[in-house]
């Protein structure tokens, strides 16, 4: 099956110009400035944006969290991410304490076996325990499964929480095996008293979530993150930086040339704290963490942004049902699940509130969703990018379609999104996953098993199309 997608404005990282990409057997096999060769399939892209299928690094698809499991699985969250705009996600694999690495990637795999992604999938390995289940010794051998990212979580005391030996240890581990460290940095030892003080004092409201995790608890371990994998001499990948006080140690960093950089979500560049304080417990849908912070830490997610201190836009997709799910914790807000609905609509505010409004160019949003993640995630340049070679996982963008975000119309299983009634311009207008035509004219038009486990490369090592890792 051969694709011709003719006159579109490429846009990559780095580059943009009107040419045709012809897709042959999966991958881009020519591009130029006006192609005159047969194909089964001709995609007229004039006026549209033809851009690198977008990467989202950070997602909780069929998770177990919070007392519940978050409401999309990896056909649903997957149908969901293409009609945004993403080819490739890269999921949480999520070890339940006491179980081996080993064990938990097969839960993992036993998922999209059993719910087919339209996408492309890989994994992290979120490590939870390493005295009765997991090992140094096995955490060293997951990297030969293709999975190249540890992750550990700093707060959720009692349930996923890493103590700083545990972190300590997964850094030194990752320093040998070239795993990149992935770390959820807040300081969950005083967030979890200052949690108990509150409920103590009778405050059950959402909007105390935000109240018990004031900024300085994120930026404070994220500096302490920091510093450890330098001791290490493990490479480091902050998530969700929500605030200006976790930008800081990550700017020092980056200003330092030091292996630690970070990732912002859209959640934290549109919404405030003034949302978990919404009236008849609407406030709960905003209950992910960290917690949207008051309204300035925006201006300087931004302009982090755009000066590269921060390097990628995720979602942080952990999506629940707002009835059943988020009303668990109706009336304790630190029984509501933690979690944002998000893998939908990361392009659409980017690109209308982003691009549009001047906040960053439309090669730096390319770079933010996309070919940074891949690069960072061991995916580039079979993934993240538009060159003879890559996969043919391109976006077709209508740059002029007007999108209303609603839980009416997307994808996922969840009753709500956080952007209800926002009016964007532009959306996909056709999405293809190696040559695979996914999305189309707002139509699903592939069935799941579209997409196809990666196994991805060490961290700054590249990946080719065909390109297998060794087990
Ligand atoms: O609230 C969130 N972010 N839930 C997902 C787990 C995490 O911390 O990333
Ligand atoms: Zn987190
Ligand atoms: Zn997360």
């Amino acid at each position: 099956m051969s694709t011709l997608i003719k006159g579109g404005r490429v846009v990559t990282a780095s580059d943009d110009y009107i040419g045709d990409i012809l897709v042959e057997s999966g991958t881009i096999s020519l591009i130029g400035a006006s192609l005159d060769t047969a194909a089964d399939k001709v995609v007229d892209a004039a006026g549209k944006y033809v851009m690198p299928g977008a990467v989202d690094p950070h997602t909780h698809l069929e998770m177990p969290f919070g007392g519940t499991v978050t409401c999309d699985d990896f056909t649903s969250g997957t149908v969901s991410a293409a009609f945004g705009g993403t080819t490739t996600l890269v999921d949480f694999c999520l070890q339940i304490p006491g179980e081996s690495f080993a064990q938990a990637l097969e839960n993992w795999h036993e998922k999209i076996d059993r719910c087919k992604p339209v996408i492309d999938v890989g994994f992290h390995i979120a490590i939870t325990d390493l005295n009765k289940g997991g090992t140094l010794e096995d955490l060293a051998k997951v990297p030969a499964e293709g999975v190249t990212s540890y992750k550990v979580f700093m707060a959720y005391k009692g349930a996923v929480m890493v103590d700083d030996e545990t972190l300590f240890q997964v850094m030194r581990t990752a320093a040998e095996t070239g795993a990149l460290v992935m770390v959820h940095a807040e300081n969950g030892d005083a967030i979890d008293i200052l949690v108990k003080d509150a409920l103590a004092a009778g405050h059950t409201e959402p909007i105390w979530h935000a109240r018990t995790r004031p900024p300085i608890t994120e930026g404070e371990a994220t500096n302490r993150a920091i510093q450890l994998a330098r001791v290490a001499g493990a490479p480091l990948y902050v998530v969700h930086v929500s605030c200006k006080e976790a930008i800081d140690p990550v700017a020092r960093a980056r200003e330092a040339d030091w292996d630690a950089w970070g990732e912002t979500c859209p959640q934290y560049l549109f919404i405030d704290e003034t949302a978990l304080e919404q009236p008849n417990f609407e406030g709960g849908k905003y209950v992910y963490t960290p917690p949207p912070r008051p309204k300035e830490h925006q201006d300087h997610l931004w302009q982090a942004l755009r000066s590269d201190m921060l390097s990628v836009v995720s979602t942080d997709h952990c999506p629940f049902r707002w009835q059943g799910q988020k009303t668990l914790g109706q009336d304790d807000f630190s029984k509501i699940p933690n979690g944002g609905v998000g893998i939908e609509n990361r392009l659409h505010m980017l690109h209308h509130f982003g691009v549009r409004e001047g906040r960053i160019s439309l090669n730096r949003m390319v770079e933010l969703v996309s070919t940074a993640p891949a690069k960072f995630f061991g995916l580039y340049p079979k993934k993240g990018t538009i060159a003879v070679g890559a996969d043919a996982d391109i976006v077709v963008w209508d740059p002029e379609k007007p999108f209303t975000i609603s839980a009416q119309t997307h994808h996922s299983n969840s009753d709500y999104t956080l952007f209800e009634g926002t009016e964007v311009v532009g959306a996909p207008e056709v999405v293809l996953v190696r040559g695979q035509t996914i999305v189309e004219y707002g139509e699903l038009v592939a069935e799941p098993g579209a997409g196809e486990f990666v196994r991805r490369a060490a961290f700054g090592e590249t990946l080719t199309a065909g390109q297998t890792i060794e087990a």
